[in-house]
């Protein structure tokens, strides 16, 4: 084993294949690390606390997904931040010495609540604050050394490195100071070339049916420029050619073909559409599994007490350092 890792998502509903790379990203990780995957509903909470998640729902959904992607629940513990107190207790601990000019000035702060109060949502609150502070509570009561995260959230993970580094300085050294790993996500667009997003109906979800799938393929926009079959094609601009690059090895002869027009839009589509299957179907047989009553349950359940074996072992030592 080469350390810990502890990552998380926030539940906000189903995934889609933009999402896939990180999930598979954990997959491997998890043949080399002590893993910890959570599904961080207090996170959802400090941007929706008004919305009334149905987090029931919400965590069985993203626990399928992770399951039906080859998360192990044997290698990789998988559970529920908030059925982990000693997150919400070091983050009460951390909040102590942390300075609040460290929390407002994280880069993406000022830009969401901006962004967020056009859509009528108030985020001058202490939670969303402290997101970030959370995270590192997260993270740091794993005393994880890798943290795979999506570029997006670097300075979160350089943030928890500056609070494990006051924490040891004040109170002797009992945090390591974790690295991010960001993980090489390719940028799929959706089907009309727009960014990917269950809300504008452009993405093709981890639980796509062999129909679904087609008919997605087939929505996906072509270069506009080419109108008969024998056109000259220029894959540049076409949405199916951004697909086969990931999921077709034989990209090279795809687009070749294509700019010398010698083969269609719709036979080119057909072949992403059953390449996109292969990817899809071994999915679809473990989520037939783990949908099965009960057993995502019992997944979080043993994740949360293999979780809480770790955390409380850290927090005794925080405790003790402090003086509690
Ligand atoms: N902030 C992360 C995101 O939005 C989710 C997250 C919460 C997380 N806690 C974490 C990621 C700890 C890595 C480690 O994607």
């Amino acid at each position: 084993m080469k350390g810990r890792i502890f990552s998380g998502m926030r539940p906000t509903g189903a995934l889609h294949i933009g999402h896939l790379s990180v999930i598979q990203n954990w997959v491997t990780l998890q043949e080399d690390y002590e893993s910890y995957f959570s599904i961080v509903d207090l996170h959802a909470l400090t941007t929706g606390y008004e919305d009334r998640l149905d987090f029931s729902s919400l965590r069985r959904e993203i626990a399928l997904d992770w399951l039906s992607v080859g998360i192990d629940p044997q290698k990789s513990a998988i559970f529920l931040q908030s059925a982990v107190k000693e997150h919400a207790e070091l983050h009460l601990l951390f909040s102590m010495f942390t300075p609040l000019s460290w929390l407002e000035r994280v880069p993406t702060y000022k830009d969401q609540i901006q962004q967020l109060s056009q859509q009528g949502k108030d985020l001058g609150t202490y939670g969303f604050l402290g997101y970030p502070l959370l995270m590192a509570a997260d993270i740091l009561v794993y005393k994880a050394n890798v943290v795979p995260v999506g570029e997006d959230q670097i300075p979160h993970v350089e943030l928890c490195r500056e609070i494990a580094r006051r924490f040891n300085h004040l109170y002797g050294t009992v945090f390591p100071e974790p690295k991010d790993l960001v993980g090489k996500v390719p940028l799929l667009p959706g089907v009309d070339g727009r960014k990917m997003s269950k809300s504008y109906h452009n993405a093709i979800s981890l639980t796509a049916s062999s129909e679904e799938i087609k008919t997605r393929v087939q929505q996906m926009v072509t270069d506009p420029a080419r109108l008969r079959k024998d056109d000259p094609g220029h894959p540049e601009v076409c949405v199916v050619d951004k697909f086969h690059k990931i999921y077709t090895p034989e990209v090279a002869e795809v687009e070749e073909k294509c700019r010398a027009g010698k083969v269609g839009c719709v036979a080119c589509k057909r072949h992403l559409a059953e390449n996109l299957e292969k990817l899809i179907s071994p999915f679809r047989e473990r989520r037939a599994y783990w949908e099965e009553p009960g057993r995502v349950e019992k997944v979080l359940e043993e994740g949360a007490q293999r979780a809480r074996v770790t955390t409380s072992e850290t927090m005794k030592e925080v405790r003790c350092v402090m003086g509690l």
